[in-house]
């Protein structure tokens, strides 16, 4: 009996939490682009973001006011700083740093970041 109550519950929260995903990936959200918000580790969504939008400043041979952005082991770096998150958000003290400079992330890249920092940064 509680057995099987556990097992409903555990359905509609399952339920519940996949439907949540299927809007968060409606393109409606975030224009006409969709967001994918699985699969948040750096090799998947965080390199690929950072090599599109920060390496050209942010390399090993050229490290912008010496931030090297090209390895999970300098990212993390600067997300346990807070500077990662401090730049793309314009958080409190960084309002002047917008990353990348003059061209604000879009709302996918953002939460990606934000839900690759909740999880811990996984690699
Ligand atoms: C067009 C070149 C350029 C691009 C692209 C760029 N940056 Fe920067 N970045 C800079 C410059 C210039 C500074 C120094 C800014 C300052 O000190 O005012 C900087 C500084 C930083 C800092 C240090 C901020 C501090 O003072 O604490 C971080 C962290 C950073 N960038 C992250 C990023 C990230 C993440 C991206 C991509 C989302 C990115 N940058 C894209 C040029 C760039």
């Amino acid at each position: 009996m509680v057995a099987a109550k556990k097992l409903v519950l555990g359905a509609s929260v399952l339920i519940v939490f996949s439907t949540g995903c299927y809007y968060d990936n409606k393109e409606t959200m975030y224009g006409a682009s969709s967001c994918d918000t699985t699969n948040v580790t750096y090799s998947q969504k965080i390199a690929p973001l950072i090599n599109q939008k920060c390496i050209g400043c942010h390399s090993a041979a050229s490290a912008t006011a010496g931030v090297d952005l090209s390895s999970y082991n300098q990212v993390v770096k600067y997300g346990q700083t807070k500077q990662l998150q401090g730049t793309i958000n314009q958080l409190p003290g960084y309002e002047s740093k917008l990353m990348p400079p003059g061209a604000k992330l879009d709302n996918c890249n953002l939460s990606l970041v934000d839900i690759w920092l909740r999880k811990g940064m996984p690699q």
